[in-house]
């Protein structure tokens, strides 16, 4: 028994950018992005938000809209949880599950986001297993928890939203999606297997994005109201200072972007998913040979490359689909996955294992049986 994948989709922003019109922003060239990255096109949200995307992508893996893969159609009251894997959410609260659920009328369902950057999906995944696993009742029937028989698992970005379009060690990784996939609890097929998810310390603060609120509170430390608090000193109001800065701020370059060191997050990355995939077939009591492929975090092919190296594969082990996605960071790998479906190279009985690493840092991997 376990949770089974019963469906999986994705859904792409209609706008499609390729490398040479990167050249027009950047000092930068086709030639360049495609053999340092892999990366030819990528998809623009212009006007899809995440929470569109998110629910075209899970349209497919319910069986409400072709293009996906799905054993058969479900029906809204059969999902009783959503997790969304999100870093770029349409808003703070509702969370952008909470969106879906209302968007989809998935009224029976509990909804959350999970933010673990671009392995958001493998831990979404990964929750969502453990709570289902949890709720399946004891011998007596009971299990004391919210009874979870199917949850839908949804990893959905607009970093183009989060990216500094003057940067280009930047700029030209990321595009927008959106990948979903429907886990069921069956008692007579195992389904998740196992998985292995660990966070590393960015002690470098080699990936961030940093935020900023609108609102500064109206006191000062001292509980000292600001109106009286710059009465009494105005040169020593906090509230003042903080304004000051955000118009400095405002005027100059874009705050609330990714900033990354490339060759440090490239070598936790290529480190990372290598352990990662050990840790789950040591967990699991597999090998690689009881596994028909690999479906990656699409960040850089050169960081495929070197896993497949590091753990003597051959490249066609790993689905890649980053040409026509770049970084989609938590969509990547649900969106690999159903091109993985897509193009036939998972059939019912399959192991297949997922592996993701990103901000924080995260990283991890999980292995299923189709
Ligand atoms: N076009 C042309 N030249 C460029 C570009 C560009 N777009 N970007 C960087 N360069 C230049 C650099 O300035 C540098 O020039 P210099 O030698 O004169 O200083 C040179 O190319 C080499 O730069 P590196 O950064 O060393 O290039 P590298 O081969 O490491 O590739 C890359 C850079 C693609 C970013 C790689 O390091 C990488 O993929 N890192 C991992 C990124 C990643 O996986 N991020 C995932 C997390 S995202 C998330 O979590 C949301």
């Amino acid at each position: 028994m376990g949770s089974t994948l019963v469906g999986c989709g994705k859904a792409m922003p209609a706008l499609k950018i390729g490398n040479t019109a990167l050249e027009a922003l950047v000092d930068t060239s086709d030639e360049w992005i495609a053999s340092r990255t892999g990366i030819k096109t990528r998809c623009i949200a212009i006007e899809e938000t995440s929470a569109d995307l998110g629910e075209a992508a899970a349209r497919q893996a319910l069986g409400w809209t072709a293009g996906g893969y799905s054993e058969r159609p479900l029906i809204p009251e059969d999902i009783d949880l959503i997790v969304c894997a999100t870093i770029t959410p349409d808003c703070i609260t509702p969370s952008t599950a909470g969106l879906l659920r209302r968007r989809l009328g998935l009224s029976n369902a509990i909804a959350f986001d999970v933010n673990a950057a671009c392995t958001g999906f493998v831990y979404s995944a990964t929750v969502a297993e453990a709570m289902m696993a949890a709720s399946a009742p004891n011998a007596a029937g009971a299990s004391g928890r919210n009874p979870i028989r199917r949850a839908l698992v949804v990893g959905t970005e607009r970093l183009t939203r989060l990216t500094n379009w003057a940067d280009r060690n930047t700029c030209v990784l990321f595009g927008d999606g959106a990948g979903a996939a429907v886990l069921e609890w069956d008692e007579s097929r195992s389904g998740i297997l196992g998985s292995f998810i660990v966070n590393a310390d960015d002690e470098a603060n080699a990936l961030s994005c940093p935020l900023s609120y609108d609102v500064v509170p109206p006191f000062d430390s001292r509980g000292v109201s600001t109106e009286a608090s710059r009465q009494e000193d105005p040169s020593t109001s906090r509230v003042d200072e903080e304004l000051a800065v955000r118009e400095a701020v405002d005027a100059g370059e874009p705050q609330q972007v990714l900033r990354m060191n490339g060759p440090h997050v490239f070598k936790f990355a290529a480190e990372a998913m290598t352990e990662a995939v050990r840790q789950v077939l040591s967990r699991t009591g597999l090998t690689l040979d009881d596994i028909a492929c690999i479906v990656p975090h699409q960040a850089n092919e050169r960081i495929i490359k070197y896993a497949a190296k590091k753990l003597d594969l051959p490249l066609d082990f790993f689905q890649m689909s980053i040409a026509q996605t770049g970084n989609t960071s938590a969509a990547s790998v649900p969106m690999a996955l159903a091109d993985a479906y897509a193009e036939g190279r998972i059939k019912r009985g399959d192991k297949v294992i997922l592996t993701a690493f990103g901000g924080g840092f995260t990283s991890g991997a999980l292995v299923f049986e189709a």
